[in-house]
């Protein structure tokens, strides 16, 4: 069944009332649309621990650099809402520019420190647009609990760090990457790629294994890192803007899994800026 489309927060704030009053337990699902079966799959968690679910769609201009970047977005609302009809979702929230800012808008959510490596530096702004964005979605859902996805896990680790900060009341669960049989990790952008980009895309993934094998192994980060660098440019990655190991939890920079780390990266494939990160050592 589809759910009811929901365009204004006095929509949506009629919609959850009574589930509130009620003590239902709201999960909600940001996205930007073009849902895959990442997103997918966060719906399906939220359907087992909540008894609401509400699927959020917003092109966020808040968190884009450039308006090329953000025109070229995919854009996909029917077909997202038939993906989405065979979940049990209550409310689907798709406000334009000017309901999520209205006139005079002025405030900004802004998290230190794990903003200011990988993604934060090659994307500024973004991670404040993201912040804003997501502390609005918040309350405007009176979610109980959220649903991110660790293929984007710096913004996961920025949103727990500022719901922890500002006391919001909302738990956050961080869910696996959904990944191609190839290993591409699902992504919206992917769409954004040519058939050729996407039969070499799979080497980010394949290099970064390679890496996170090795040094869980004992090997040389810096050797292992040379050699990956190598393979991307042989499979066409024009720029990586990051291929790093960091810790899991404060993302500080490591040469050697000394703590649970996980590998990070960002590459460009034919004008397409893919980001993955794995696991080191299980
Ligand atoms: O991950 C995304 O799709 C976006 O960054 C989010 C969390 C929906 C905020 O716009």
């Amino acid at each position: 069944m589809s759910a009811p489309i929901l365009r204004s927060v006095a929509a949506l704030r009629e919609a959850t009332d009574p589930w509130i009053r009620a003590g239902e337990r709201i999960g909600v699902v940001p996205t930007m649309g073009a849902l895959h079966d990442g997103h997918l799959s966060l719906v399906a968690a939220a359907e087992k621990v909540c008894d609401r679910v509400i699927v959020t769609i917003f092109v966020n201009p808040r968190q884009f650099g450039n308006a090329e970047d953000l025109d070229s977005y995919p854009r996909t609302e029917a077909e997202d809402a038939r993906k989405l009809s065979r979940f049990a979702v209550d409310g689907l929230f798709v406000p334009d520019v000017c309901e999520m800012y209205p006139e005079g808008f002025a405030t900004t959510v802004s998290v230190a420190g794990l903003t200011e490596v990988m993604d934060g530096v090659h994307r500024p702004g973004h991670f404040e647009g993201v912040a804003t964005v997501v502390a609005k979605l918040f309350n405007q859902t009176s979610a109980t609990d959220a649903f991110f996805g660790e293929k984007d896990f710096q913004q996961l680790q920025v949103v727990r760090r500022m719901a922890r900060d500002l006391n919001l009341p909302v738990t956050v669960h961080g869910c696996p990457t959904i990944r191609e049989i190839d290993g591409l990790a699902m992504s919206s952008r992917n769409l954004l790629l040519s058939d050729r980009a996407r039969t070499r895309a799979p080497v980010l993934f394949e290099a970064m294994e390679t890496i996170a094998e090795g040094v869980a192994a004992g090997g040389d980060f810096d050797a292992l890192h040379a050699e990956a660098l190598k393979r991307l440019d042989a499979a066409g990655f024009t720029k990586v803007d990051y291929l790093e190991m960091r810790a899991a939890d404060d993302l500080t920079l490591l040469s050697a899994p000394i703590r649970p780390a996980r590998l990070f990266a960002a590459a460009w494939l034919a004008g397409v800026r893919l980001i993955d990160n794995i696991a080191v050592g299980g």
